[in-house]
């Protein structure tokens, strides 16, 4: 895909934040996904609008290279970035310190970090200060230190600690050498998804939002950054969180 406008990724572009605003993105125009699943059947871009699919595991460091030709030349301006894990069949989020096992741990460092780096090792030739980039990582209030009142869940909260350190790094670095890049990471808000499903029974019913309208905020505060906003920790209304 070569579009003439500049192109918006999403990547873990099959969950269900990431499914919501690439039917977003699409109605807007150029759009890359990337995701583990092939590009679902089921949608299409509007006459006009480009839809580039990229399959790729970006938690493995193979990827970079992967993704890298794949978007060749591409002009990207913006970037949502995803990818996110909280539990799976095995594994629920932990409550005391002898549930926390190494190896799910390195499993949730994949997904809540190594998956932004590598996406952004994959872009970063093409930030540059002729073409600026607002990036937003999914990340969670639960990731916030000063906001830890309740502990538990340690490898998510862990997990999402390092993805706001790393944020706040790559903030340092393409201010460098792309100072009208806005990097940022935001809390969602707590959405009906697959991450968020064993735990919403304990929630008011206006606490829990579709995936659609969180994707209807997300893409308000991409469209609303600001350099204010940069190296910082988001709400989903666009206010800065505690790190
Ligand atoms: N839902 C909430 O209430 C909530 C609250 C706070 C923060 N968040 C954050 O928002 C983001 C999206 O969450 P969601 O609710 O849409 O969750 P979801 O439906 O479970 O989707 C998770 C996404 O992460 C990717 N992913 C999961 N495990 C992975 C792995 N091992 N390696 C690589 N990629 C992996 C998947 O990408 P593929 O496309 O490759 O399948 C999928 O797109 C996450 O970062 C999550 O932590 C969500």
């Amino acid at each position: 895909m070569h579009a003439e406008a500049p192109a918006t990724l999403i990547a873990g572009s099959h969950g269900g934040i990431g499914q919501a605003l690439l039917q977003t993105q699409l109605q807007r125009g150029p759009v890359i996904s990337i995701s583990r699943q092939p590009q679902p059947a089921q949608l299409t871009p509007p006459a006009g609008h480009v839809w580039q699919h990229i399959q790729a595991d970006l938690s493995d460091p193979a990827s970079v290279a992967a993704v890298q030709t794949q978007l060749a030349e591409q002009p990207i301006a913006r970037v949502f970035a995803c990818s996110g894990i909280l539990h799976d069949a095995q594994h629920q989020p932990e409550k005391s310190l002898s549930q926390l096992h190494s190896e799910w741990l390195l499993t949730s460092m994949r997904s809540n970090v190594l998956s932004h780096v590598h996406l952004a090792q994959a872009l970063s030739k093409q930030v540059s200060k002729r073409s600026p980039v607002h990036w937003l990582s999914l990340s969670a209030k639960v990731g916030s230190i000063e906001d830890n009142g309740l502990g538990g869940w340690y490898s998510y909260r862990m997990s999402k600690a390092a993805l706001n350190m790393w944020i706040k790094n790559l903030s340092i670095e393409w201010q460098r050498k792309s100072p009208d890049s806005i990097v940022a990471a935001v809390h969602p808000g707590t959405t009906d998804t697959e991450l968020s499903k064993p735990f919403q029974s304990r929630l008011a019913q206006d606490q829990l939002y579709s995936a659609e309208l969180t994707a209807q905020r997300l893409s308000r505060v991409m469209d609303e950054l600001s350099p204010a906003q940069h190296g910082k920790l988001l709400f989903w209304d666009g206010s800065i969180l505690p790190w």
